[in-house]
């Protein structure tokens, strides 16, 4: 533990005494898990994690932490791609899963308050029963932390037509480092009254505050949908393609690009083979539309079909009963996890502005060529958002580790050129620090520094995240 001032035996004799020793755990099996995401392989081992159940408990645990400057680490699910909640500088993880509770499902005002250990499906399958739609949905969504999508500011794949977590929280209340318990905003649809301290809250990955109730805004749930897989003879095209559909005045609830390499991981790593891939077919869009009238849902699909005509596409490929939306969005969902299975990896999220994805894209392919790396490439094309799954394979470790970094610093500078920046919804968190600079000055980085320094005087929450100079290890 980083303190001069107490015995390990003292600490835990004072955690013990909040949270009782069930749920203060200090096993080498809840030490892993709590070490460790989805983040390539990294493990930080903590000594301690504990297990707080409510907002006081919180409180506690954070003004004793403040006093005796205990750094501490706040964890969701642990489904973070950036390394946001590893323990770095090891010591205590606060480890949220037992404040689980939906709170109140407001359905007149269509609003839900939730604690932060909720399941994002479960929340969205609960507000569903009442008629309501909580639209984020990350590939996680099966295990991923509400709390955690906040922390982050998740996106996924509904993001192009229905927007990220920022835009449906409307109020947290957080503990803040010195124990304070505040609530940062109004349960209200519009608020202009002040800085907008729920918003900077979003995102902060834990640096700032824990999040202990968080108010999301809900919508009407769509009764229909329909989803459609669109082969493409070149990946180029199959991203130029993704555009028009925007300027033919469609704007779908997903549009998603697969590339060749990306189906081929996934149907491997599920072991089905049923989704057709044709020899010559290089990617793939996957586009549902959603709504209220199925008839108008029809017109809308056969609209985007013929936007896409004018490429060279292959059969389209209709789902039309459930199963089968199920069979291609498990597809598309584990991609990701696919990629991971297939080789140490590194995973970018780089994000353009939707109309420059065919240039990115043809860079990530230039890099790879140049510096000889294979990459998977996949994501929310819709947004301008593409995952970019930087594949080891038999890249020998020297180039891996001291050539590689050269070129995802091009292709960061590339994606900044572009109007672009790191991350489109997988945050900063432990790996992408060292490249804050490229998109941000020094300016902005002081301030960033500021911010971070007025919530957390003395380091204590989650350091060694987001900005470069906390630098671990
Ligand atoms: C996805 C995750 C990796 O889109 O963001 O699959
Ligand atoms: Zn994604």
């Amino acid at each position: 533990m980083h303190t001069n001032e107490l015995t390990q035996q003292e600490v835990l004799d004072f955690f013990n005494s909040v949270l009782g020793p069930q749920r203060v755990l200090t096993d080498s099996e809840n030490l892993h898990i709590a070490g460790a995401d989805h983040t390539e392989d990294f493990v930080f081992l903590p000594e301690l994690v504990l297990q707080p159940q409510t907002t006081e408990e919180v409180s506690k645990i954070l003004v004793y932490c403040n006093e005796h400057k205990l750094v501490i680490t706040p964890r969701g699910a642990g489904t973070g791609l950036s390394g946001g909640c590893l323990p770095v500088l090891g010591s205590i993880v606060l480890d949220m899963r037992r404040m689980n509770r939906i709170l109140d499902i407001d359905v007149e005002n269509f609003q839900v308050t939730t604690e932060p250990g909720v399941i994002t499906e479960v929340l969205q399958n609960a507000v569903r029963e009442q008629g309501l739609f909580y639209p984020v949905d990350p590939a996680s969504k099966g295990s991923c932390f509400i709390g955690g999508n906040v922390a982050e500011n998740s996106g996924g794949a509904r993001a192009v037509k229905y927007g990220v977590v920022k835009d449906y929280v409307l109020n947290l209340e957080v503990v803040l480092p010195d124990g304070s318990v505040i609530w940062t905003g109004a349960n209200t649809l519009k608020n202009a009254t002040g800085y907008n301290l729920t918003q900077l809250v979003v995102g902060s990955e834990g640096t700032l505050a824990v999040i202990t109730k968080i108010v999301l805004k809900l919508l009407p749930q769509p009764a229909k949908d329909l989803l459609i897989l669109v082969p493409f003879y070149s990946a180029e095209e199959a991203c130029q393609a993704v555009n028009k559909v925007f300027l033919a005045g469609y704007t779908p609830s997903a549009l998603e690009f697969m590339e060749r390499d990306a189906i081929m991981a996934a149907r491997k790593f599920i072991g089905d083979y049923s989704i057709p891939l044709p020899e010559a077919i290089q990617a793939h869009l996957l586009i549902e539309v959603d709504g209220q009238e199925e008839a108008y849902l029809m017109q809308e699909i056969e609209g985007i079909v013929q936007v896409l005509a004018q490429f060279s596409t292959g059969e389209v490929l209709f789902a039309d009963n459930q199963k089968d939306k199920d069979k291609l969005w498990r597809l598309r969902r584990v991609t990701g996890e696919a990629a991971k299975a297939s080789s140490i990896y590194k995973e970018e999220d780089t994000v353009v502005p939707r109309a420059k994805l065919p240039q990115l894209l043809a860079k990530v392919k230039e890099l790879g060529k140049a510096y000889g790396f294979d990459s998977i490439c996949y994501g929310h094309a819709g947004d301008g958002n593409l995952h970019v799954n930087i594949l080891k394979n038999n890249m020998p470790d020297e180039v891996w580790k001291h050539e590689l970094p050269k070129a995802i610093r091009e292709l960061f500078v590339y994606t900044k050129s572009l109007g672009g920046t790191l991350s489109g919804e997988h945050g900063i968190g432990y790996v992408q620090k060292d490249f804050m600079d490229i998109v941000f000055s020094e300016v902005e980085l002081q301030l960033m520094r500021g911010i971070k320094k007025l919530f957390d005087p003395n380091n204590i929450l989650n350091p060694g995240k987001i900005l470069p100079e906390y630098r671990v290890g």
